[in-house]
């Protein structure tokens, strides 16, 4: 091991086993194999499990012990993008699997590649599961953090101190859940897509979706497979505006309820059985005070992180997939290379108003986006930003680009069908396959009938 005097007596604090705390592992680990040495890390995730949004639960509200419930995936939930987009560029989905899979797998797929890659090494040790963090406050003289931890299993509560902080917790997770007037009156059920935990329930019943982003998209198609009678969706901005089959509409925002009746901005009205609040999720850290605190809504470049990483007052205090997200597990490992090199001393950053000026300029670039095409191209722009700064493998990223621009006019051109689309990875060349059966058509998102289930069915003979 090489030895470097930065790092004596270190300690690096992550908050969050989710896709992001764990790009900050393995990048640890991937200067470990390089034969440098490493600070010493812990890692606090409050579920008893890593894989952030794709450790499914079962559960909403609470928690086994209490904690606000961080799930807000559901059954039947398949990748919304194609997986040729986010895949690590030092972990393919060929060296996973051992095969070619679909371009759009379901959670389960995905979740067995995410642990797939951290399970090669040894940073389950890093880890301190069922562990919520409470508190954090930073002291100016020791230049140290002070984290308030709960062991939820003993219901102890104790303390640690941390040179760094990554803040690796998400931000889909704490509901946004706005107000009309009269939905108290309303009967059936209201919940917001947090809690949405699969469309089985509204069988045969109308539902109202308020919203007009991805949840909204692609509740409404689960509702439309599993058998809804109708899905409205009320938007408050603009319309998703696909082609939708019969059976899904767009209305204007919702005015107000009277009973079961929900009434919408054109005039019109109509009597429903539930109501799914697809407005979205706030950046919310309970655990960090006012001066610390990431303050923003879900967008593509949250003001305050310079290199949308460091909090620019205090750049030891480090966020991790703050971001709205067309990259996602690609981008958290750009950022996870950047921010080990600077918490290992390998990156210096500027001065605060230089960073400052960076900063100003991205947020310019963003205010002048205009539409879709825009945006992945300033979050390309971005990610490649990021890339140049450290070792992090490279991959194409202008194919990349080209690629999710591809997925935007696949859905513009069929919602029902995108998903069963292939694209080609930019790690190995390797076109994806197609899956067995058709998106629209298939109803089990297991991963033993993901990986086998059409081989299994080939095996039958055709006289049974
Ligand atoms: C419904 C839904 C569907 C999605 N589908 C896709 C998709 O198809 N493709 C895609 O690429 N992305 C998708 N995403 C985006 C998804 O958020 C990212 O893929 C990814 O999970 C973000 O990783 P993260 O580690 O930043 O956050 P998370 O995955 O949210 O992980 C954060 C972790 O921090 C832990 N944590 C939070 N607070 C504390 C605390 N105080 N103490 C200790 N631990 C804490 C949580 O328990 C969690 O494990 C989806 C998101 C949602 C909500
Ligand atoms: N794999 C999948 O299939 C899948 C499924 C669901 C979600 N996801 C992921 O989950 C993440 C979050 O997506 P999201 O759609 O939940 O959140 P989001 O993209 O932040 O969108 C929030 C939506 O809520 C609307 N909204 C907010 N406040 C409102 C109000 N007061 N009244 C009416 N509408 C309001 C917004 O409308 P405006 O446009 O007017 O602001 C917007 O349409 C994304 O990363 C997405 O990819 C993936």
């Amino acid at each position: 091991m090489k030895n470097n005097e930065n790092l004596q007596n270190k300690r690096i604090g992550i908050i969050g086993a989710g896709p992001s705390g764990l790009a900050q592992l393995r990048a640890f680990e991937a200067l470990k194999n390089q034969g440098e040495s490493i600070p010493e890390i812990v890692c606090f995730e409050k579920q008893s499990n890593w894989g952030g949004m794709w450790n499914y639960s079962w559960r909403t509200g609470v928690g086994k012990y209490g904690e606000p419930l961080h799930g807000s995936m559901y059954k039947y939930l398949w990748s919304n993008g194609p997986k040729e987009c986010l895949e690590f560029s030092d972990y393919s989905f060929d060296s996973h699997f051992k095969k070619p899979i679909s371009s759009y797998p379901p959670r389960p797929v995905l979740f067995d590649y995410i642990e797939g890659r951290i399970k090669k090494s040894n940073a389950r040790d890093y880890i301190r599961f069922n562990t919520t963090v409470r508190w954090v406050s930073y002291d100016e003289d020791t230049r140290q953090f002070t984290v308030i931890l709960d062991d939820l299993k003993l219901n102890r509560t104790y303390s640690e101190v941390f040179d760094y902080l990554v803040v690796a917790s998400g931000h889909f997770s704490t509901p946004n859940m706005p107000y009309f007037k009269g939905i108290e009156t309303f009967n059936g059920s209201v919940m917001h897509a947090h809690d949405f935990r699969g469309a089985d329930q509204f069988r045969e019943r109308n539902v109202l979706l308020i919203g007009s982003s991805y949840s909204a998209e692609d509740i409404a198609l689960q509702c439309y497979k599993h058998g809804t009678k109708s899905v409205t969706l009320s938007y408050r901005s603009m319309p998703i505006g696909h082609d939708w089959p019969d059976g899904i509409t767009e209305v204007p925002l919702v005015t107000h309820f009277d009973g079961d009746k929900a009434f919408f901005k054109d005039g019109s009205s109509q009597e429903f059985d539930a109501v799914v609040m697809c407005t979205g999720y706030q950046h919310k850290f309970p655990f960090l005070p006012d001066e610390l605190r990431l303050k923003t809504k879900n967008n593509l470049y949250p003001d305050h992180l310079y290199k949308g990483i460091f909090f620019n007052s205090l750049p030891e205090l480090i966020y991790l997939g703050m971001q709205d997200q067309y990259y996602t597990f690609n981008m958290f490992d750009t950022q996870a290379w950047v921010a080990r090199d600077f918490m290992t001393g390998r990156m210096q950053l500027p001065e605060e108003a230089e960073r400052r000026t960076d900063i100003n300029i991205w947020l310019e670039r963003k205010n002048r986006l205009k539409n879709s095409f825009d945006n992945v191209d300033f979050q390309t722009g971005y990610i490649k930003d990021l890339l140049a700064l450290s070792d992090y493998p490279h991959f194409n990223l202008d194919k990349v680009s080209e690629m999710l621009k591809e997925w935007l006019r696949d859905k513009e051109e069929n919602i029902l069908t995108y998903r069963d689309k292939s694209y080609q990875s930019v790690v190995t060349g390797t076109m994806a396959a197609e899956h067995h059966t058709d998106w629209m058509d298939e109803l089990d998102d297991s991963k033993e009938r993901y990986l086998h289930g059409a081989e299994e069915e080939e095996l039958i003979p055709e006289n049974l």
